[in-house]
């Protein structure tokens, strides 16, 4: 199980956080990048990250929650994401968006809400590398896990008999029990709270691993 860790909940201590979950064997750090269009929150202007590549040495998974895809792509494109991931609810063009995140070479994802239908998505699945199924209402980090999400993680997971080419991935309210509800079905979990609201986060990704 690869893990991606949020740093939502520590936006105000990024570097300190990020140079904690560099002494861990996290695969990914999760960026929550909102500017109140598509959440009513904001977080992670890109200059908070002018100097990231002084202190982190893990990959980086950027999450974008708005509907200013066009700059927010260009923006986060300058530091080097190996994926970027933006919402399916958020455009009417998402071929316009997968398009435009490859034409930097980086990987590209698409994440749907706990309401949004299987269906509407797998037109896009032949496109795209990650699916980041959300298991809370987008916006804030520490909120419950939803259960009626891991269906569609089952759903995904079948329908990669068919097309091969994309990772799921799950996102909020991740902890080492919601895990067990969907681990069969998950390639990676989006983590927070759970992690960087503890003293070890070794210990909580081992748990989650
Ligand atoms: C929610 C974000 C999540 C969130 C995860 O809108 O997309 O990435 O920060 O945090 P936890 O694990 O605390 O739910
Ligand atoms: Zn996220």
């Amino acid at each position: 199980m690869k893990v991606s860790v949020s740093i939502l909940k520590e936006k105000d201590n990024i570097r300190e956080t990020i140079e904690k979950i560099n002494l861990t064997d996290a695969d990914y750090i999760h960026i929550d990048v909102q500017d109140n269009t598509y959440t009513s929150n904001s977080s992670f202007p890109v200059s908070d990250f002018n100097d990231i590549n002084e202190y982190n040495n893990k990959k980086l998974d950027v999450h974008l929650m708005s509907t200013n895809l066009d700059s927010l792509i260009e923006d986060y494109a300058s530091i080097n994401p190996e994926y970027i991931t933006f919402h399916l609810e958020a455009t009417n063009n998402p071929y316009s968006y997968i398009q435009k995140i490859r034409s930097y070479g980086i990987k590209v994802g698409i994440a749907i809400n706990p309401e949004t239908d299987i269906n509407d998505v797998v037109e896009y699945l032949p496109y795209i590398d990650l699916i980041l199924v959300m298991s809370v209402t987008p916006g804030l980090g520490g909120q419950s896990f939803i259960d009626n999400t891991s269906y569609k993680m089952e759903e995904l997971f079948k329908l990669k008999e068919r097309f091969n080419n994309y990772i799921i991935s799950a996102d909020g309210g991740i902890n080492d029990k919601t895990i067990n509800i969907i681990n069969k079905y998950v390639d990676m979990v989006v983590s927070g709270s759970y992690i960087t609201n503890s003293d070890d986060y070794q210990n909580q990704i081992n748990l989650l691993k």
